[in-house]
């Protein structure tokens, strides 16, 4: 039986506005003395422990499609494969190698290492070694990036990706399981605009992973654009963030800077899942229990909503050594920032790689880079963890810049 806990009053709720911005300790306190809680807010399940989670996410008694189909009813989101259990998602699942699987990404790697180094120089431009004029992560590093993958992946031409981007970034709302109504409203719309989008492009779109998609007979229209649709919400914005997480992580430790300056690739992608594992853009996912369940950590009734919270398990001292520090080259690195199990990340690997081409690029090009603002403020949206703005001083040493 599990104990009814309650979280100590000096430590701030995971949800409440001061928790938002600083959920650790709670997730500490948590994962600690009650890895398997019910929390009468929310009235959901949280389970905090590495073991707990990664059990979780690989037990069918956890289901996606009870978690995620009710949200996706009410939000009018695509039913896709992150709502669905086996032997659906099974099935919706195998096609989207055609987009993310090792072909397709070997088929666009090359031009995104040339659209990265392209960014990298126009940022060398913007910033002036002289100058040192802050640069904005997300802006004008993690979104570009973003935005540069989903144009690899989708066809984008130049001319698309402004429109592209601004509709990424309304979808992303969807993201957010708490966001308030009239926030999901607004999401809700913007998922309508990105499908018409997405459908007027595929008529003339070049040859890429997105147009072997489409051409799958094993998807009906709406799954093949739930899969694209799903794509954009939980990836665009996550990857973006993902790099200003990694940033903030990195610039106050030279250290760790100057060694990434000099990584070959696989320290570099070591390097990608720590920064992940630390700073987890997708710190919990939700599932709702088919029947009573037991967990290393507790028992969980039948139809209970449960959120596995990746980013505690991700610090859970039981796996990871001295979790609350960055270790550049920690193998083996077990983190959960990706998932687990069947509905593990199907980017996984692009995100990867493209975080530790950039990140590198970046500290060889700019190895006296630093924050403007040593204490940055996390947003307040649960999903994805989010720094509200994180201007860099990027300028590169004597003639480093050009
Ligand atoms: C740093 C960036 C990213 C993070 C941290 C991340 C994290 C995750 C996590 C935690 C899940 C599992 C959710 C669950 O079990 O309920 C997931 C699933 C998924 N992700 Fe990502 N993701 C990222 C970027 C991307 C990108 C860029 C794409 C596509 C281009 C993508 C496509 C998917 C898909 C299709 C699934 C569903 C897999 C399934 O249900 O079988 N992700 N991601």
């Amino acid at each position: 039986m599990t104990a009814v806990v309650s979280l100590p009053a000096r430590v701030a709720h995971p949800f409440s506005p001061q928790g938002r911005l600083d959920p650790y300790p709670a997730y500490d306190w948590l994962r600690t003395n009650a890895p398997v809680h019910h929390d009468t807010m929310s009235r959901l399940w949280l389970v905090t422990g590495h073991a707990d989670c990664s059990a979780m996410l690989r037990d069918p008694a956890f289901s996606a499609a009870a978690g995620q189909r009710e949200r996706a009813r009410e939000d009018d989101l695509p039913v896709s494969m992150l709502s669905s259990d086996a032997p659906d998602h099974t099935r919706l699942r195998a096609p989207g190698q055609l987009l993310l699987g090792p072909a397709a990404l070997d088929s666009i790697a090359a031009d995104l290492v040339a659209d990265t180094d392209a960014l990298v120089d126009r940022l060398a431009g913007l910033t002036g070694a002289a100058t040192g004029t802050p640069v904005d992560a997300l802006e004008q590093i993690g979104g570009p990036l973003s935005t540069a993958v989903f144009a690899r992946l989708f066809g984008l031409g130049e001319d698309q990706l402004a429109t592209f981007t601004q509709l990424a970034r309304a979808v992303s709302v969807n993201l957010d399981p708490m966001a308030p109504p009239p926030v999901a409203r607004i999401g809700r719309a913007a998922m309508g605009e990105l499908n018409r989008f997405l459908l007027a492009h595929l008529e003339q779109a070049p040859p890429c992973p997105m147009t072997r998609l489409a051409a799958d007979p094993r998807l009906t229209r709406d799954e093949m654009l739930g899969v694209l649709g799903l794509c954009v919400v939980g990836g665009w914005q996550p990857l973006a963030e993902a790099i200003g997480n990694a940033l903030y992580w990195l610039l106050p430790r030279p250290a760790a800077w100057r060694a990434l300056a000099g990584a070959d690739e696989r320290l570099a992608l070591t390097a990608m899942d720590e920064l992940l594992r630390l700073e987890a853009p997708i710190p919990f996912t939700a599932r709702v229990t088919v029947r009573d369940v037991e967990l290393p950590g507790g028992r969980i009734p039948a139809g209970s909503r449960v959120l596995a919270v990746v980013a505690a398990a991700n610090r859970d001292p039981a796996v990871f050594d001295r979790p609350g520090e960055l270790v550049l080259d920690r193998t083996p690195n077990p983190h959960l920032a990706f998932g687990g199990g069947p509905h593990f990340c199907l980017a996984a690997r692009l995100v990867r790689q493209a975080g530790a081409v950039l990140l590198t690029r970046l500290a060889a090009r700019f190895p006296a880079a630093s924050l403007v603002d040593p204490e940055p403020r996390w947003g307040a949206t649960l999903i994805p963890r989010r720094l509200t703005a994180l201007p860099l001083a990027l300028a590169a040493q004597d003639g480093g810049a050009a």
